[in-house]
């Protein structure tokens, strides 16, 4: 009688509303399946639910036609915006061969908070189309606004991928598709043609030396899976393995892919921790199986907790994870790896109060090959009260020296920084140097062991930001002078933005270095590689990493 009653009140409450259908997101380019209508916001067209496509089924083609390994602009529409306040969602846009459910990621954007729900608002994001040939595969665009009550919405349209061989070769050149109006996008694509042009007999190559490859993990917070990924300088981020871990506190919910709670691999008797494991961003480094090692986060989100975990990254595998046993509690701000004794050495500030922060280096090691690691205080120095921004960190492994790059606290703007040497033959603090940052700054430093110097690049000062010109610097590792060898790229064409650096970013064999730059028009990246020792600059093709963390350089072994 009761439920029969309230299913009354319900019923005769949802009719009184005003008629109207809420509509949430259209796919324009490639168009949806089925009918669209984006004349106005809260088209009934645009409101799809049901995974994977809002239950429209594909038509018998044929498909539009996209080129395998090049570059479109997808543009779908959020046709009424539920921006939720203090929980905000996103939208992504994925591909896979129809029929599968391997979905590769190829765009996500959060959402944005336009007040007014009755909103609509194109989105465009730059995508490169698998190098792959199918016949009949599905892009799909999705909208989880994280609102109660409303669930994800979908569409989908039908593409054929054709082989780029077809292809002359003029119309190979990458190119932005004319389904794009996009001011911003087409100036960026200008001004990198114009690079390109710059570069000897530009063609797009995935890698300048085929032995080497970047590997990092991509996230979308839609699928709540981090993906283990091959970027390429070509423009590509190819997803070749899947884990259930979560990234940098955006915390995993997918148990699909089987890792099991890495808790229980080595000790049975630990108690539960109080989250699901996540991986840092920013703490990473490459050993000499060329395995990719970083710290997983696997306690309670108050407490620094540091787990070792390891990565295959020619299967897109992961292979151990191991508590570290006398764990001293502080987080590590740094990982790198010793080829010495094959172990790690890490990088942690201890709190002081009343003078400052100490710095502290420590190795992480396994007796007789088995796990868990053990960790071991090696040196400590300070207290130092200023330096105290830890930046980046990288080894000279003949020398056996680590030298770390440390900010001042108080000037964000002038970027005071110092290197701190640490002997790893005595364990000592062996020389601190202040750098010259009148007129280069950087937040990142590489060792080239054929040149015995540290390298970097630079946007110039702080208040150059806005037009910053690239250089590439030499540090002296003994007295800190910074030397700008040559200029990179001219003003206009990159922003100021630090974090591009890469791990194990130089390839020792060539002398070639890796760096990570965002484009000034448009929200996206191009991958800059340095020849340092015959000054040589590429240029990659416009490739999205904004949701790939934790990028290295890896060898391939044969
Ligand atoms: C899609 O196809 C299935 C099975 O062929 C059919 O049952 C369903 O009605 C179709 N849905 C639509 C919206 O056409
Ligand atoms: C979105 O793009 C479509 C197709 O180019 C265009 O007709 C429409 O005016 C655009 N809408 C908005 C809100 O920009
Ligand atoms: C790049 O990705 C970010 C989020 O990952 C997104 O906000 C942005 O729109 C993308 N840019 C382009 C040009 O696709
Ligand atoms: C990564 O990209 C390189 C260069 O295109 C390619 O040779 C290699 O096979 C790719 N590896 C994986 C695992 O996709
Ligand atoms: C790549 O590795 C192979 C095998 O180790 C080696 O013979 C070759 O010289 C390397 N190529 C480059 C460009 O380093
Ligand atoms: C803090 O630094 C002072 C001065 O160097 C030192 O005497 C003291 O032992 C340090 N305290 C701790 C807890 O490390
Ligand atoms: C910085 O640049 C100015 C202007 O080019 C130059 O005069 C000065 O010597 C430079 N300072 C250093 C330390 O190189
Ligand atoms: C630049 O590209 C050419 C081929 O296009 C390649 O031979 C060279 O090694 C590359 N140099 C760098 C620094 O990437």
């Amino acid at each position: 009688m009761t439920s029969m009653y309230i299913f009354f009140v319900c019923l005769s409450f949802i009719l009184l509303l005003p008629v109207r259908i809420d509509s949430h997101l259209c796919l324009i380019e490639p168009r949806q399946r089925g009918d669209m209508d984006i004349s106005q916001g809260g088209s009934g067209i645009c409101f799809r639910h049901g995974s994977p496509c809002g239950g429209q089924n594909a038509s018998s083609g044929p498909y539009p036609k996209l080129v395998a390994g090049k570059q479109v602009v997808i543009t779908w529409q959020q046709n009424f915006n539920h921006y939720t306040v203090g929980y905000p969602g996103y939208m992504d846009i994925a591909i896979a061969e129809y029929g599968t459910d391997t979905w590769q990621l190829l765009a996500f954007t959060p959402d944005d908070y336009v007040y007014a729900q009755d909103h609509q608002q194109n989105y465009s994001a730059i995508v490169n189309i698998p190098k792959k040939e199918c016949i009949h595969c599905v892009i799909r665009a999705r909208y989880n606004s994280h609102k109660p009550g409303e669930d994800t919405f979908y569409q989908c349209a039908d593409v054929t991928i054709e082989d780029a061989s077809i292809l002359r070769y003029e119309s190979s050149r990458p190119h932005l598709p004319l389904m794009s109006d996009d001011k911003k996008y087409k100036s960026a694509v200008r001004k990198l043609n114009k690079l390109h042009s710059l570069q000897n007999n530009h063609i797009p190559q995935p890698i300048p030396n085929v032995n080497m490859s970047m590997r990092g993990f991509s996230y979308s917070p839609m699928d709540k899976t981090v993906n283990f990924v091959n970027v390429t300088l070509d423009g590509h981020v190819i997803t070749f393995g899947q884990f259930n871990f979560g990234l940098n506190f955006k915390v995993s919910t997918n148990k699909k892919y089987g890792f099991s709670n890495p808790m229980y691999i080595y000790d049975k008797d630990s108690t539960i921790p109080a989250m699901e494991p996540y991986l840092l961003d920013s703490i990473m480094t490459v050993n000499s199986f060329n395995n990719m090692v970083g710290i997983l986060h696997a306690g309670s989100m108050d407490e620094p907790s540091a787990m070792y975990v390891e990565f295959d990254t020619h299967q897109g595998t992961w292979i151990y994870s191991s508590l570290i046993s006398k764990y001293d509690g502080y987080p590590y701000n740094g990982i790198v790896f010793n080829e010495n004794n094959g172990f790690y050495n890490t990088f942690s500030l201890q709190g002081n109060n009343s003078h400052g922060y100490e710095f502290v280096v420590g190795l992480l090691y396994l007796v007789d090959g088995t796990f868990p690691c053990i960790y071991k205080e090696l040196i400590r120095t300070g207290p130092e009260p200023l330096y105290v921004n830890y930046q980046w960190m990288v080894m000279d492994q003949k020398g056996q020296r680590l030298f770390v790059l440390m900010g001042n606290e108080n000037t964000p703007d002038k970027l005071n920084a110092r290197i701190y040497r640490f002997d790893l033959k005595s364990n000592k603090l062996d020389k601190m140097v202040e750098l010259d940052v009148d007129n280069y700054t950087f937040m990142s430093i590489h060792y080239f062991e054929k040149e015995g110097k540290l390298y970097t690049i630079s946007p110039g000062t702080w208040s150059e930001r806005s037009s910053p010109k690239w250089t590439l610097i030499e540090v002296d590792p003994v007295t800190g002078k910074v030397t700008p060898i040559r200029q990179i790229i001219d003003r206009n064409y990159f922003r100021a933005w630090y974090g591009g650096s890469v791990f194990s970013g130089i390839d020792q064999s060539t002398g070639v270095m890796y760096h990570v730059l965002k484009l000034k028009d448009a929200d996206a990246n191009v991958i800059v590689t340095v020849d340092i020792p015959n000054q040589k600059v590429n240029y990659s093709e416009m490739v999205n990493l904004s949701h790939v963390y934790n990028l290295a350089l890896t060898k391939y072994l044969v």
